[in-house]
Formats: structure tokens, C-alpha cells, sequence
């Protein structure tokens, strides 16, 4: 009886596994074959978020070199539709890519990443359009929708969006420690402690988003 238990949990993770690695397989081909108009993103694409243009609070690029288009839209004081190829992050680990008119209706084009970042550079967690949860099971577009229509679903601190529970201290603190840059600064005690905190809180935030997801 025990050993038919242990052979059929065995063989439940095996199918298991072969899913996870299946749907592995599939995503890493999508991301190879490009339709017509379709941005090359890899995780090559995504380095240093303060090699990016600082527009107050976060940063913004451009995949297809128009990044002046981009900085007239996050200038301006009443909003307007980034232009295909702009690139908006606040922190390292999540990015927003902006594709061709029509590509995304939904998502008013707008494609949602979540990374891992590491000294060797980024790895694509996931991404996607509507469907995208964070590692704290929040769904990106859910809470970026939520922005007045004349800002494109960019929410910053006052465009309409639930806000979240971090300082912009804090988030400065995270924008100065970036794995991926090569020229950070040598933190104070007290920031390092800043920085601590955060991360036990985000391990924990893990945790329960990794819980929420398999359920
Ligand atoms: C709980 C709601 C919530 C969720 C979930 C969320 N965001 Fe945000 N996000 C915000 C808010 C609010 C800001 C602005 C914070 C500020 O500037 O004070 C923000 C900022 C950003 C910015 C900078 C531009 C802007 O909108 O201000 C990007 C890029 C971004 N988030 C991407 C993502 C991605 C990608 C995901 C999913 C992987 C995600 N966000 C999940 C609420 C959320």
C-alpha cells in the first residue's frame, strides 16, 4: 500500500513537472518567433534601470530609439498615449512595454513584465497582457488600469491607481541599489537597514504570492 502511494505521488509530480516544462517550452518559443511589427523584447533587453532617462519618479526608454517621443508624453502636464517602443519602470523587477497601435487593445498595447534581476543582468519571470500577477499576487493590469484614461495606465502617485505601501524613499533606495548597474554607491547603515527590512518583507510577500498562484 505504501509503496503504491509513493509510486503514485511520484508519478502525480512527474505529470506535474511535465506541465510546468511544457508550458516552459511554450513561452520560450513565443518569444522567439515574431510576428510582423512585433518588438525583439529578451531579457538582454532589460539592464541598469539608471541607464534609462529619470522622469521624476521613474524611468522611461525607448526600444525603437524614439525616446524623445516618449519623454514629451511622461512630461507632459495633461498626459497623451505613449508612442510605440517606450519603456517605463519604477523598480528593477517590473517593466511596461509599449507595442503598436492595435497590438493590445486591452491593454491599450501596453505588454507587463516581471523580472528577476541579478548581478549577471535580467531573466524574464513572466509577461503578458491582462493576465499578469506579481510575486505579491498582484495583477499588474488590474491596478494600472485603474489610472485616469488620459495617462495610458501610468499611474504614479496621484493619476487615480490604489496606491502601494512604499515610500519614495524607499523606492529611491531600490532605484540606487540595482544589481544589473555597475556603478552603485556604497550605502549608509541606516539605508542598508531601510533596504533589510524591505527585503524580509518582500520574502514573505513572495512567499504568499508563490501560494496564491499554485492554488
Ligand atoms: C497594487 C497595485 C499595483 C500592482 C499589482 C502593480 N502595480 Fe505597478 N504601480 C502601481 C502604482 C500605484 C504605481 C505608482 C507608484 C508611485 O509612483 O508612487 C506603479 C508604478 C509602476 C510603474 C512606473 C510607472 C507608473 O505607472 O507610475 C511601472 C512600469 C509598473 N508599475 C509596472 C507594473 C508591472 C509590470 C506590474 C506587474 C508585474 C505592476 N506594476 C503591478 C500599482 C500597481
Amino acid at each position: 500500500m505504501k509503496s503504491f502511494m509513493n509510486t503514485g505521488l511520484r508519478a502525480l509530480i512527474a505529470f506535474c513537472v511535465s506541465i510546468v516544462n511544457v508550458s516552459a517550452a511554450e513561452n520560450s518559443q513565443a518569444a522567439i518567433q515574431l510576428e510582423p511589427g512585433q518588438l525583439p523584447i529578451t531579457s538582454e533587453t532589460f539592464t541598469c534601470i539608471r541607464d534609462m532617462t529619470k522622469v521624476r519618479g521613474f524611468y522611461v526608454g525607448n526600444l525603437k530609439g524614439d525616446i524623445d517621443a516618449t519623454l514629451a508624453v511622461a512630461n507632459s502636464e495633461t498626459g497623451g498615449v505613449y508612442p510605440p517602443g517606450s519603456v517605463v519602470q519604477l523598480v528593477p523587477g517590473e517593466v511596461m512595454v509599449k507595442h503598436e497601435v492595435g497590438y493590445s487593445p486591452v491593454t491599450k498595447d501596453w505588454e507587463f513584465f516581471e523580472l528577476d534581476v541579478s548581478e549577471e543582468g535580467s531573466e524574464i519571470r513572466k509577461r503578458g497582457f491582462a493576465d499578469v500577477v506579481n510575486r505579491f499576487g498582484g495583477n499588474c493590469f488590474a491596478c494600472h488600469i485603474q489610472a485616469k484614461p488620459q495617462w495610458d495606465m501610468v499611474c504614479e502617485d496621484a493619476h487615480g491607481c490604489e496606491t502601494i505601501p512604499i515610500t519614495k524613499e524607499v523606492i529611491d533606495l531600490i532605484q540606487r541599489t540595482d544589481p544589473r548597474c555597475s556603478d552603485n554607491e556604497e550605502l549608509t547603515a541606516g539605508e542598508s537597514f531601510e533596504l533589510f527590512k524591505l527585503k524580509l518583507k518582500v520574502g514573505v510577500g513572495s512567499a504568499i504570492g508563490t501560494v496564491k498562484e499554485m492554488m
